[in-house]
């Protein structure tokens, strides 16, 4: 039975390089379950892109002195570049720049404007009088209202993670000037949230089986104050333009009233260039989706609480039906990173960049995903990814292979020879091989990534147990038979185990895929009797300090 998935991940904004923290918290996790969900079989769409909008933007642009879309390209194509050697399987990966996601953007807003869920309000907005204009979101800093936080943006405090207006900060200054902002009065088009309070109460409260972090911050946030209405658009001159002329210049869509639309334009956009225009409602009107959200925490309050809203306030306008709501939004927390070895500017750690030029993508995929912050923030150094690399991954798995392919090249003349009689410790391994595998594919189902791995880390170890109980090294010189009975059982381990890590290790599995063929279901397929087995290389080195 399959059934579409909708993989939608975290839009990186193009205003800088992108982490080791952001490729654990949102890239990685959601290229390893979408490549588990294609395995087992079901139709997968996986979407994101480059978010191009708003003052991150504009403010890194402005201390360049260059023009925002030249720091858009810019950044845009070093992430092109990173997904393809990371190996991240997108379906799509735009950016919010295209005049798709213009147009979809404009037409949910005239939705939501045409069912009341938009309205339009003067209000006094933070004005810097040296620079004469208003200081949208980034451009103001200053104490988080809700937390104390000295370091809290004009849109959302990172600390704390909440959002709220500029207006609210205690003691704000304008990073144009430094100066003391002055209240003064602007026109801008509102966002009713505080119109689904009660929906997304009942939204929320359907869930099961949300991490505790992600539905606590959520439900917490209803309970305790409820979402009161925001202005959905900035004075600024960068971003999406109304599609109303009402409020006259220099008056742009808030990015992250946009960004979050890019999930449901990415998919058009996506079943477009399939030459299937009609595609995407396959995941958007179908009851039957799965919409699995892959963000960082700091994303949360904008996937859990206001894009729901805003997919709630469209309604049945856009085509007669309801779009679908987030089934799952696994929100991972922050990775930190200590001692790094390569720091990038600002303490924030290896940038991806720098990650890739020291470890092969899938040495760092499967550091990073072995660290995986899926409960609680957890912290990485460069001697950790070292040391996961070389006691972990090639010690246990690449060594496994290594050993058995040799040996089935060498004493088994360049084949996969038939076995003689299993014996019940040859059947043992292969029966923890296969509960190992169902075991693994729970742990996708609840999208907990990193025990998935360790699944397939103790599977490995368990077939190492058994070749150091068995030594075909050396039962080869007095039988034979038994020797060949015992690699074949060792590789038909290989051939499960290498099922579940294929995710991870997308590129050192592609090697055991001309080998041993493509996975096909999440299971342990019998090896072929005849099949040539060439003298292999390594699958990993080891990283020298
Ligand atoms: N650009 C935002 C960030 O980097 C994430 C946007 S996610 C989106 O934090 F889906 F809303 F686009
Ligand atoms: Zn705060």
């Amino acid at each position: 039975m399959t059934s579409p998935v909708l993989v939608a991940v975290a839009w990186p904004y193009a205003s800088g390089s992108r982490h080791l923290g952001h490729l654990a918290g949102a890239y990685l996790p959601s290229d390893i379950f979408a490549r588990q969900q294609r395995i087992i079989g079901n139709e997968v769409l996986m979407v994101s892109g480059s978010d191009v909008h708003g003052t991150p933007i504009t403010v890194r642009a402005d201390e360049e002195g260059v023009a925002p879309q030249d720091i858009v390209d810019r950044y845009h194509n070093e992430f092109l570049s990173q997904w393809d050697q990371l190996g991240i399987s997108w379906d799509l990966y735009t950016t919010t720049g295209t005049p798709n996601h213009s147009h979809v953007t404009q037409q949910m807003f005239l939705a939501q404007l045409g069912s009341g869920h938009i309205d339009r309000r003067k209000s006094e907005q933070l004005f810097d009088l040296e620079v004469s204009r208003f200081l949208p979101d980034r451009y103001v800093e200053g104490t988080c209202p809700h937390c104390g936080s000295n370091e809290a943006r004009g849109d959302q405090c990172d600390n704390c993670g909440k959002t709220y207006d500029a207006t609210e900060l205690i003691n704000p200054k304008s990073k144009m000037s430094s100066s003391t902002p002055v209240l003064r009065e602007t026109e801008h088009f509102y966002f009713r949230y505080s119109d689904f309070n009660e929906s997304l109460k009942s939204f929320l409260n359907s869930k099961e089986g949300w991490r505790n972090h992600v539905i606590n911050f959520a439900i917490g946030w209803l309970r305790d104050e409820g979402l009161i209405d925001r202005a959905i658009t900035r004075d600024l001159d960068w971003g999406i333009e109304l599609p109303v002329e009402d409020l006259g210049d220099g008056k742009r869509i808030y990015v992250w009233y946009d960004a979050v639309i890019g999930y449901l334009s990415a998919s058009k956009e996506w079943a477009e260039r399939e030459g299937d225009p009609d595609r995407w409602k396959h995941w958007w009107y179908n009851d039957e989706a799965r919409h699995v959200y892959f963000i960082g925490k700091d994303n949360i309050p904008f996937h859990a609480l206001f894009w729901p809203a805003q997919l709630m306030a469209v309604g049945e306008q856009m085509d007669g039906q309801p779009l679908h709501l987030p089934d799952d939004i696994p929100a991972n927390q922050y990775v930190t990173f200590k001692g790094g070895k390569a720091s990038a500017s600002r303490g924030v750690g290896m940038t991806i960049e720098e990650g890739l030029e020291h470890f092969q993508a899938d040495a760092l995929r499967y550091a990073l995903a072995a660290n995986f912050p899926e409960q609680a923030d957890t912290e990485i150094s460069y001697d950790e990814i070292v040391r996961r690399v070389n006691e972990e991954l090639v010690a246990n798995w690449g060594n496994l292979v290594n050993r058995v392919l040799s040996m089935t090249h060498k004493t088994c003349g360049g084949y996969v020879a038939e076995p003689g009689e299993i014996t019940e410790e040859d059947a043992s391994l292969l029966a923890f091989i296969d509960r190992s595998l169902e075991e693994s594919a729970e742990l996708f189902e609840a999208v907990e990534l990193r025990a998935a791995l360790r699944k397939g880390m103790e599977a490995a170890q368990e077939a190492n147990r058994y070749l150091n109980a068995t030594e075909p090294w050396k039962i080869s010189k007095t039988d034979l038979a038994r020797a060949k009975t015992v690699l074949y059982v060792a590789l038909s381990a290989i051939n499960g185990i290498r099922v579940m890590l294929s995710p991870f290790l997308p590129f050192s599995s592609e090697k055991l895929d001309d080998l041993l063929g493509r996975p096909n279901g999440w299971v342990r397929v019998p090896l072929t009797v005849g099949l040539p087995i060439s003298k292999p290389t390594p699958l990993f080195t080891k990283i020298e300090t």
